[in-house]
């Protein structure tokens, strides 16, 4: 594997996120993209066997068991590119379906290395693939593999795990317009998407009685702490999740429980948080199987086939780019 020198996520960049987050008059927020440093990464990969969050193995079961006609679906030959594999586990399906037709190259980009290693260790026994990952944000890593594609050769693009919800939703179509404009005519994308379910169902997924998905958004504080020397009392902050009815999500936020200020000597910065006032980390929002199809089209892509889960409802979609 192939895993770049330059530091994607260089302290400053982060530095200046931070502060220009938590500086916002009115709420203020934290980009969701850093919370899967290494121990948010393995975080997530615990929350993904939690009872309560069924996303992850709606994925997956729909994965396994519709690979052979998913990938009947993109004719050949094709290269893979995934956005935040992950642990790797849900792809194998889809890679063995493809290695059953050609000689495979599989491209994870992550901008966790821990997560890539772990994706490759994972899918190290798949004979006929060939496995390059990319430690990059998302848009980077796809252009660089579209422009080393050789003449003839399509790009599947898989963006799983209903990773589009932390979007907002303009943002999200954008986002598939984004990548459209990498792809060629003829490419294709496979997206994830978690779909609305009943609000008791959605607090408990964003909620767990373990505590594994607070500790996960606690580890940000963690993170600004060890990253920018920051001085966050992390048992002054409570997790909480809520609907937001509106814009059909789940916000992730971090509740002070008391009057407090806070350093962040790298960010050049002190923050004053009020007795109950919170940070908006996260957003997850929630589709209907019918608005994907409109997505789709806004970004010039066309929604060839859809796979809907029985369990818990979560959705694959073929995109093809027109
Ligand atoms: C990995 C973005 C799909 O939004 O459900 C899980 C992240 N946050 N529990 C999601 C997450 C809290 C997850 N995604």
């Amino acid at each position: 594997m192939l895993v770049r020198a330059i530091t994607p996520n260089p302290a400053y960049e982060f530095a200046e996120e931070v502060r220009a987050g938590l500086t916002k008059p009115g709420q203020k927020e934290l980009p969701s993209k850093y919370l899967y440093d290494d121990i948010g990464s393995a975080l997530f990969e615990v929350i993904s066997h939690l009872p309560e969050y069924g996303l992850t193995r709606a994925d997956d079961r729909l994965l396994r068991r519709h690979a052979q006609d998913i990938i009947d679906r993109v004719p050949g030959p094709v290269v893979v590119a995934e956005l935040g594999s992950g642990s790797g586990r849900k792809t194998r399906w889809l890679l063995e379906a493809l290695a059953r037709r050609q000689r495979t190259f599989y491209h994870p980009i992550e901008i966790s290395r821990a997560a890539l290693i772990r994706c490759q260790q994972e899918l190290r026994d798949l004979e006929s693939v060939s496995i390059l990952g990319f430690e990059r944000e998302y848009l980077d890593g796809l252009l660089e593999i579209a422009a080393h594609r050789k003449r003839g050769q399509r790009l599947l693009v898989l963006f799983l795990g209903s990773t589009i919800g932390n979007f907002d939703r303009d943002a999200g179509i954008e986002f598939l317009a984004s990548i459209r404009r990498i792809l060629h005519t003829g490419d294709s994308l496979l997206l994830g998407t978690d779909l609305e379910k009943p609000a008791y169902q959605l607090i408990a997924a964003y909620d767990d009685d373990l505590g594994v998905t607070a500790a996960f958004n606690l580890n940000l504080l963690a993170r600004i702490n060890r990253e920018l020397d920051a001085d966050f009392n992390v048992g002054q902050f409570v997790h909480e999740a809520r609907l937001n009815e509106q814009a059909r999500s789940v916000e992730m936020h971090l509740r002070s429980t008391r009057a407090q200020r806070v350093a962040i000597p790298i960010a050049d910065l002190t923050v004053d948080f009020e007795e109950g006032e919170t940070i908006w980390t996260e957003s997850s929002h929630k589709y209907s199987a019918e608005e994907i199809f409109d997505m789709a089209g806004y970004a010039d892509f066309r929604c060839d086939a859809q796979w809907i889960d029985s369990e818990w409802p979560f959705a694959e979609n073929l995109l093809i780019a027109e």
